[in-house]
């Protein structure tokens, strides 16, 4: 497996991340999971306080059992800020909350769940609208002082977004989590598109890929496998834009003799932005054919290919 650093931070982690938020709920299935990323090199493992409930985290947890002094090897990072509709009474819809107590609250939660004293990583996971960026930093310096956690980013946020925070936040913010694959790049749409095209979904693509890449944030990738509609999943009723990117990932993976997700996941890795994908199969086979991608590298003439097909035209 090969390596890339996070953001300009000295930590040095597996080129693909494992996430969790698909984890079986199950002990053995979960563990052998785990175990298989683990094998492959994967040093870097993503959670959130909300999937599953908290149920992801706790399985999880496993693993200190199973393999004995493993904590100090590998990168444990979780996410907070999503409240469920519900939560804390019934009519509290699903919103946002970057406020201190919940911040502060959440991160001790997954301590207790993952069954460790720190988080190597906690991302913001969807912006809040009424954030208060003073409140956040607050709640960052008493988690960073406690040594609950060491390093800080966000998921899902804009470039603006992350220089609001970054006014008010003491720590370098080292990683933005953002949806980006082959069928959904809008991410790269807008440096392609101002020629011709009206820009679509202009106020994620608009410049921060540029932004996280100039100042050393880290972009990770999350849905990097497209839930397998490239590599053999293909969604009934699926559009032709999908069925002929489908038919690209098949060609190149049988030119390459690789598997199918080593291409889909190869498409990210060959980005200069060097982005980390966030794999989310939990299935043995599937990890290890996603693994894969790290020993290959798509030439511009394929990468190419692949964009244009998945983004359904020509380039002007
Ligand atoms: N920051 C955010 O807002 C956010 C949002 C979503 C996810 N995430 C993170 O990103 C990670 C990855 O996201 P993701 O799981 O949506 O991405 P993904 O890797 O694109 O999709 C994984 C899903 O696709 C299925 N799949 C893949 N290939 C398949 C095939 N050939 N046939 C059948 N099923 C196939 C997997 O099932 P099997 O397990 O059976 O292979 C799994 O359910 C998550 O675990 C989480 O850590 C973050």
């Amino acid at each position: 497996m090969k390596t890339m650093h996070i953001g300009k931070t000295p930590l040095v982690v597996s080129r693909l991340a494992f996430g969790c938020m698909r984890l079986s709920d199950n002990r053995r299935e979960a563990l052998a999971s785990i175990q298989t990323a683990l094998e492959a090199g994967i040093t870097f493992f993503d959670h959130a306080d909300i999937y599953g409930n908290g149920s992801k985290e706790d399985v999880f947890s496993a693993i200190w059992e199973a393999v004995p002094g493993l904590r100090d090897k590998i990168i444990l990072q979780s996410k907070c800020g999503i409240r469920r509709r519900g939560d804390p009474d019934p009519t509290a819809p699903t919103r946002y909350d970057f406020s201190y107590d919940h911040i502060v609250r959440s991160v001790e939660g997954s301590l207790r769940r993952l069954k460790t004293d720190y988080l190597d990583i906690l991302l913001l996971h969807r912006p809040d609208v009424l954030m208060e960026p003073a409140e956040v930093a607050r709640a960052f310096d008493a988690l960073h002082a406690a040594g609950k956690v060491r390093y800080f980013g966000v998921s899902n946020h804009t470039a603006a977004q992350i220089q609001l925070l970054a006014s008010c936040v003491r720590q370098q913010l080292v990683i933005n989590q953002l949806l980006l694959n082959p069928l959904d790049s809008e991410l790269l749409e807008v440096g392609v598109s101002l020629t011709r095209r009206p820009l679509l979904h202009r106020v994620r693509g608009d410049g921060t890929l540029e932004y996280c890449w100039m100042n050393g944030i880290t972009i990770q990738a999350w849905g990097p496998l497209v839930g397998g509609a490239l590599s053999g999943n293909l969604p009934a009723g699926a559009d032709s834009r999908i069925v002929e990117a489908a038919q690209v990932v098949a060609e190149l993976a049988a030119a390459k003799g690789v598997s199918r997700e080593a291409i889909v996941v190869g498409w990210l890795l060959r980005h200069p932005a060097g982005i980390q994908p966030v794999i989310g199969t939990t299935n043995p086979a599937r990890i290890r054919a996603a693994c894969q991608a790290v020993d290959i590298e798509l030439s511009r003439e394929e990468w190419y290919r692949l964009f244009v097909a998945g983004r359904g035209g020509e380039l002007p």
